[in-house]
């Protein structure tokens, strides 16, 4: 099972988030971080994804980095993006999203990944959904290789 949290304002992360949740199948399921309460932290895959908020993490995906505790995330498997401005000066909230999941005990099985916009409230940039839709298959591939090993 995968769930995948996402935080957007302008709703170019949400379709960020849908395409990786289509492409992973019935096994997963997405939810807006406003939902939050209502689901347990113990799918085999944890993906969180936001837009880049003043080189951060959305306050919401800050605040619920923050709660997790130490051991929280231990025995899951993670993987974080962030959508963006194609600048130099964009920062990256997708390694800051992976340090906090990482501090909960997270396996991080992905380099964090970003997705850019054409501007503040978008569109994504030419390609992206094919891009998501790609990284959603290389994170199935390396879950589905280390069941395999794991089950010898
Ligand atoms: C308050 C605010 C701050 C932002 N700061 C950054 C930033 O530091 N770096 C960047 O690349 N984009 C920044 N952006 C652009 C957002 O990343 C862009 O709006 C987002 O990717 C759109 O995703 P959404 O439609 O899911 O909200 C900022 C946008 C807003 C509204």
């Amino acid at each position: 099972m995968a769930l995948i949290i996402y935080d957007s304002a302008y709703g170019n992360t949400k379709r960020i988030a849908e395409a990786i949740t289509e492409t992973i199948g019935a096994s997963a399921r997405c939810i807006l971080i406003d939902d939050i309460e209502k689901v347990n932290l113990n799918d085999d895959l944890l993906i969180v994804g936001c837009p880049i908020n003043a080189w951060h993490p959305t306050p919401k995906i800050v605040e619920f980095l923050k709660s997790l505790s130490p051991s929280q995330l231990s025995g899951v498997s993670a993987a974080s993006f962030d959508t963006r401005i194609d600048s130099i000066f964009s920062g990256n909230a997708a390694r800051r999203i992976a340090s906090g999941l990482k501090k909960a005990g997270a396996i991080m099985v992905a380099a964090p990944q970003a997705f850019y916009v054409k501007a503040t409230a978008g569109p994504l940039a030419d390609g992206e959904i094919e891009k998501a839709k790609e990284w959603a298959r290389s994170l199935m591939k390396v879950m589905h290789n280390t069941h395999a090993v794991l089950a010898g």
